[in-house]
């Protein structure tokens, strides 16, 4: 098992020469948005110590697995993509495996304990830490390091070079952590308490990235609501919206995006500031969760269901043609048949353009998790196959109602199955297939001519 080291304050250090001229990485990255992003920013660290990133496992001399821990099936991904890579490194010993993120922030010796061919274990607050943590296997042998939080802005690890895939589009960080306690969400326990970046900093890398030639941002957050609440600047505290409109006067930055408001929090100054910034797009992911006023409060999560459907109602009223996403799980601790219903009739009220659907999975650590009134697996799989079937429905029928309609598109890439085909996303993220070929950025108006149930064909007019 590592050695298991705790350090205090990061420090400031100099730049270090690169001393893995000519070496290669691979990054796995499992789960959300935000760890996709620190992948971006681990990628840039190897790279500015001389390595270069290959496709596969098998031809790198570091593998990174940036991990997620969010439901039980992240956990267990792991320990089997862990299983895979034992075979190569048994034929590769010098192979290095680092585990990172969020998992290894809540599991720490344990991944040791269960897969000793792991070299380094790093957590979610010290990602700035993988070139010496990697110097110190190599010199020492294995070693966990897991730092118990961020302690500044200013360590939140923006500053980082970065490997990014697409060039015209990029991740900003705007806060990390998260304050709220939703009961089953372990998302506080591994990212911990909430830290938002100064407005001035932000729209300082914004600009940066536009200068290289990135058009869309999407910036992140746990509850970007809560932004700026533990700042304050000149006597006052930066709120979303104005954040919003700053980031959408970025002269070059024509796509502005953001994830995730909470609806608790979600006020009609940031669906104006939406509707009069014109980079800002008429797209919004509000996660509901449960339609149960019941298993709400049980959720610990500050509204009922008719006023989720009010803060949506604002939302549509001020931002004509907006595209509304959501999260729901399925089977929380005590949901009956009654309150799942609920659910359904939320769902088929607020028609949602897409939903994130999922089973309930406990969380050590959460209070969800020792609830009584745990629903048997065979139910939430009935329960979940029915959400699935109406939400299909609906994002159908959203979809048809889009066909013949002409909407401002924003080039991916190629169609990774037809060559002769374009990738595209509408303001309201809607994947868009186009024959054609045009370079990643480009902007174009396509007219929808067939909507199937998860995207649109259009052609370019
Ligand atoms: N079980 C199932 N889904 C969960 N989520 C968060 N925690 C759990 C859990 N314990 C879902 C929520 C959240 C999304 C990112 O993941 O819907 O919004
Ligand atoms: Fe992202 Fe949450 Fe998974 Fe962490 S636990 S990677 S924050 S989804």
């Amino acid at each position: 098992m590592g050695e298991m080291t705790m350090l205090g304050m990061p420090t400031v250090k100099d730049p270090r020469p690169a001393t893995r001229q000519g070496r290669s990485y691979f990054i796995r990255t499992f789960g959300c948005q935000m760890n996709e992003h620190d992948s971006e920013r681990i990628g840039g660290l190897l790279e500015s110590d001389g390595m270069t990133a290959v496709g596969r496992p098998e031809e790198a001399d570091v593998v990174v697995l940036n991990t997620c821990t969010i439901r039980d099936n992240a956990d267990q991904k792991l320990y089997g993509y862990l299983g895979a890579l034992k075979q190569i490194k048994g034929e590769r010993p010098d192979m290095q495996i680092m585990v990172g993120g969020c998992m290894a922030q809540k599991d720490r010796e344990v991944i040791q304990t269960r897969a000793a061919w792991v070299d380094v274990v790093f957590g979610t607050h010290n990602t700035h830490r993988v070139l010496d943590l990697l110097d110190h296997a190599e010199e020492w042998g294995p070693v966990t390091e897991i730092w118990e939080e961020t302690a500044s802005v200013d360590d939140i690890p923006s500053a980082l070079p970065s490997h990014r895939e697409a060039e015209h589009s990029a991740w900003v960080t705007i806060t990390i952590g998260c304050n709220n306690s939703c009961t089953f969400c372990i998302v506080p326990l591994v990212r911990g308490r909430e830290l938002s970046r100064r407005p001035g900093d932000i729209v300082r890398e914004v600009q940066q990235l536009a200068a290289g030639g990135v058009v869309e941002v999407t910036l992140l957050g746990q509850n970007v609501n809560s932004y700026g609440r533990d700042l304050e600047m000149n006597g006052r505290r930066p709120i979303f919206a104005d954040l919003l409109r700053r980031v959408g006067e970025v002269e070059g930055v024509s796509r502005v995006r953001y994830t995730s408001p909470h609806p608790k929090d979600f006020q009609e100054d940031v669906a104006v500031a939406m509707a009069e910034t014109p980079a800002v797009v008429e797209q919004l992911h509000l996660p509901l969760q449960s339609g149960s006023d019941r298993i709400l409060a049980a959720m610990h999560r500050g509204y009922n269901a008719a006023r989720f459907l009010a803060k949506l109602d604002l939302a549509r009223r001020a931002i004509s043609d907006l595209t509304v996403s959501t999260d729901i799980i399925v089977g929380f601790p005590g949901e009956t048949e009654e309150d799942f219903e609920a659910t359904l009739n939320v769902v088929a009220a607020a028609r949602f353009d897409s939903a994130f659907m999922f089973q309930y999975s406990p969380r050590e650590g959460t209070p969800a998790a020792t609830m009584d009134g745990h629903v048997d697996s065979a139910v939430i799989q009935e329960r979940f196959g029915r959400l699935i079937e109406l939400q299909n429905r609906i994002t159908f029928e959203k979809n048809v109602e889009m066909e013949g309609g002409v909407y401002e598109v924003m080039i991916e890439g190629p169609s990774r199955k037809d060559p002769e085909m374009a990738t595209a996303r509408t303001r309201g993220n809607k994947l868009v297939h186009l024959p054609g070929s045009w370079s990643p950025g480009t902007v174009l108006d396509a007219e929808i001519v067939r909507a199937a149930p998860h995207h649109l064909m259009g052609r370019p007019i």
